[in-house]
């Protein structure tokens, strides 16, 4: 029987992967994802979308919703005269809603795929060799040919030796994301994203919650002064954060109801004991079982797929996007390299801009932030001016019960381009997007500050934070 050939062969159906196939087929190849997820949908397939649609942004930002909007029932209501008793929260209902948002995105890609005639072929890929003028790779039980491929293959959770995650009482972001009932006492490892978003979910849902930080400083990669913020208001909602952490011995009781924890920090040897505990130390490239030493594809001392700045490989027509790659672990940042490669393989212009990649934690207040942060300028010794305006000072915030935060934007002392904006406060995910347009149009803070802003909006604090790099802000 003649082998299946195709244009494209996407290695991955995530974020990275099913992007880059539907670019593809739209400019024209014929092109096939491979997905091997165990996700079954009603058919047994595997489900597209990847970490990001079955188990990572879209479910946790589900319950970040359904866990805000129990916030705002329980402590914000009475303030405002909206009385509604004690609520109560239903975990299964909410668990089973975020199953139905995830049924609904994954089932929608598939529908993506029909419209732009992707083909989906279920099953493990990995490479066997070189073909003609493309290569082999087999799918499951069948061989495979493509002209070029595209590896988009993720990344899953670091696991720590000796703490064995079983997904029911210690969890990675699989188990993390399904847990039945609101644990008393919940323990997280890794005080980074994952911690910080989970821990909020359940801290808001009533668990005492410990997050337990190897660093000795917050949020390292922000901002400090948005992580100062954030650290102060995220104590005050009860999160406690230890920092400095070493954990030791990780021991779970003989009936699997609880874990206890043995760990040093700056007081010396502490024990904890836990209902369920959080692992959220990092994630991992997936690059085992792709076969990559058969074909000599580079892997890097980390387990990365080595690229350049256009996510070619070593091997010609051998392409590799998203979490598998060098670069932040971010949806969007994998579907933007998705696209640049198919565009790249049309001959077209394909670029990426890593400058302008933002990050967004959704916590409550929400963190954002695009380019450079103040600390980075000052060890470059890039000379800046910094505007900073809190949302105190902002009609639509104090309006919407959302007074926390500020805006920070950082510009070029000579030129007065923006190099960064940092935002912690209410909607800071959709107010980044400003930032990113002018830093990718190499705006200037003053070309920000001399644009109308709607009244009122969150969007001012925005504007007043480009007129305050000029030092001449109206309403602070
Ligand atoms: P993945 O999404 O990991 O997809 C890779 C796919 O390839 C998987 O489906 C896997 O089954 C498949 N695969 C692997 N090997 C093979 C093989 N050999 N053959 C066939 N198939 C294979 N990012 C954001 O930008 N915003 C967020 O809010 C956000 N929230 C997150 C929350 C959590 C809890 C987690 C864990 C992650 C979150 N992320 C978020 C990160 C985001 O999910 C990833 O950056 C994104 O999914 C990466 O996309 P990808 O396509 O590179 O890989
Ligand atoms: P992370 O890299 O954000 O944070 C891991 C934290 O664990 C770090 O603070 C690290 O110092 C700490 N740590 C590492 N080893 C430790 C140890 N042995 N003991 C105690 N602490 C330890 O990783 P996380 O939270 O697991 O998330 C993984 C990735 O998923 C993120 O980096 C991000 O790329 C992506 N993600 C993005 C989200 C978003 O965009 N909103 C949400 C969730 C995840």
């Amino acid at each position: 029987m003649s082998k299946k050939q195709f244009d494209v062969l996407v290695i991955g159906g995530g974020p990275g992967g099913y992007v880059a196939a539907i670019r593809a087929a739209q400019l024209g190849f014929k092109t096939a994802c491979a997905e091997s997820n165990p996700y079954a949908d009603p058919k047994g397939e595997p489900r597209l979308g990847g970490t990001c649609l079955n188990v990572g942004c879209i479910p946790s930002k589900a319950l970040l919703h359904t866990s805000h909007m129990f916030e705002e029932a329980s402590h914000d209501f009475a303030e405002q005269g909206i009385k509604v008793g004690t609520p109560s929260i239903d975990v299964p209902t909410m668990i089973a809603r975020k199953a139905k948002i995830v049924d609904q995105l994954t089932g929608g890609i598939k529908g993506l795929f029909k419209k732009n005639k992707v083909t989906m072929l279920s099953g493990h890929g990995s490479f066997v060799g070189q073909a003609g003028e493309g290569w082999e790779v087999k799918v499951g039980d069948e061989v495979v040919e493509a002209k070029q491929v595209i590896v988009a293959t993720g990344s899953t959770a670091r696991h720590l030796p000796g703490i064995t995650v079983d997904n029911t009482l210690i969890c990675d972001n699989i188990g993390a994301l399904d847990i039945a009932a609101v644990p008393k006492r919940l323990g997280l490892i890794g005080s980074g994203v994952i911690g910080l978003e989970m821990g909020s979910v359940w801290r808001r849902l009533g668990s005492e919650v410990t997050i337990l930080e190897a660093m000795d400083s917050f949020l390292a990669a922000a901002d400090q002064d948005v992580a100062k913020e954030a650290q102060k208001v995220f104590a005050k909602q009860g999160l406690d954060v230890k920092l400095s952490v070493k954990v030791g011995k990780v021991t779970p009781a003989k009936n699997k109801k609880t874990v206890t924890v043995e760990y040093e920090d700056k007081d010396g040897a502490q024990k904890a004991v836990f209902d369920k505990l959080i692992v959220s130390v990092g994630r991992v490239p997936n690059t085992d079982g792709l076969n990559a030493e058969a074909v000599g594809l580079k892997i890097t001392d980390r387990g990365f797929v080595d690229v350049n700045d256009h996510c070619q490989t070593n091997l010609p027509g051998v392409w590799a996007v998203g979490d598998v790659v060098r670069g932040p672990m971010l949806a969007h940042k994998a579907m933007e390299e998705g696209v640049m490669v198919a565009e790249l393989m049309a001959g077209q212009a394909g670029h990426c801009n890593f400058d302008t990649v933002p990050w967004v934690i959704y916590t409550s207040p929400e963190i954002a932030w695009v380019g450079k942060t103040e600390q980075q300028l000052k060890a470059d010794g890039v000379a800046y001016r910094a505007g900073k305006i809190p949302f105190m000072a902002n009609g639509r915030a104090l309006g919407m019960g959302a007074p926390t935060g500020f805006v920070k934007m950082l510009a070029c002392a000579e030129t007065d381009r923006i190099l960064g904006v940092h935002i912690i406060g209410a909607n800071a995910s959709e107010l980044i997007s400003e930032a990113v347009v002018a830093m990718e149009f190499h705006g200037a803070a003053e070309d920000l500050a001399r644009i109308c802003h709607a009244h009122p909006t969150l969007s001012e604090a925005v504007h007043e934070a480009a007129l305050a790099v000029d030092k001449r802000p109206l309403h602070f």
